[in-house]
């Protein structure tokens, strides 16, 4: 798809069907994922390719009990590596480049996930402590986004937004 045509016709979905997503596709949005640009490349964040349906399970229950999270057969965590952009950048890379390259990440995969035909959610509403328990991580790590991944088992509707001119100022 052109990029214009993605960016326009994306729409979050919540209702997931149970086709798996395939190795090929996931394998793509992970290399997209990975050319995301970071602060001074250093891509400080890192992510968790969740399939295993317990996790998954957990997961949804750590997002306020967001069901469609279990539903999608899988569900990439991304998480700021703060420690690793505090090494070069002390706290600004601690506290706003780690976070930066985690959802531009995320953001990549998500537009990526849109050109293979896949359906996505970005959900930033979940516990941190209890995501950092089921994925396991190390200390430094800050979960930021969850991605459910799947095929759409419902067409959402276009979704509004702000005018232009309410959010842009040409100076
Ligand atoms: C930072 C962020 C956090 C979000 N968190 C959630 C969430 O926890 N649950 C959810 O259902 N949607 C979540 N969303 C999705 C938004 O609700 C959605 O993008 C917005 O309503 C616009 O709809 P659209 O994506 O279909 O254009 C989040 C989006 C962003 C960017």
């Amino acid at each position: 798809m052109e990029f214009r045509e993605i960016a326009s016709t994306r729409r979050s979905v919540r209702s997931f069907s149970s086709q798996p997503v395939e190795e090929e596709k996931l394998s793509r949005i992970l290399a997209v994922m990975n050319s995301a640009p970071s602060a001074g490349n250093l891509q400080a964040f890192e992510v968790c390719v969740v399939r295993d349906a317990a996790r998954r399970k957990a997961l949804s229950e750590a997002a306020l009990s967001q069901g469609f999270l279990a539903a999608a057969p899988v569900v990439l965590v991304f998480c700021a590596n703060k420690i690793r952009s505090a090494t070069r950048y002390g706290e600004r890379g601690e506290e706003l480049y780690a976070c930066q390259d985690a959802t531009i990440a995320c953001t990549y995969a998500m537009l990526a996930a849109a050109d293979e035909g896949l359906a996505t959610t970005w959900v930033g509403a979940f516990d941190d402590d209890a995501v950092y328990r089921i994925i396991g991580s190390p200390e430094g790590l800050r979960p930021v986004a969850m991605l459910p991944l799947g095929y759409a088992a419902e067409n959402p509707g276009v979704t509004s937004r702000r005018r232009l001119l309410e959010l842009v100022r040409f100076l």
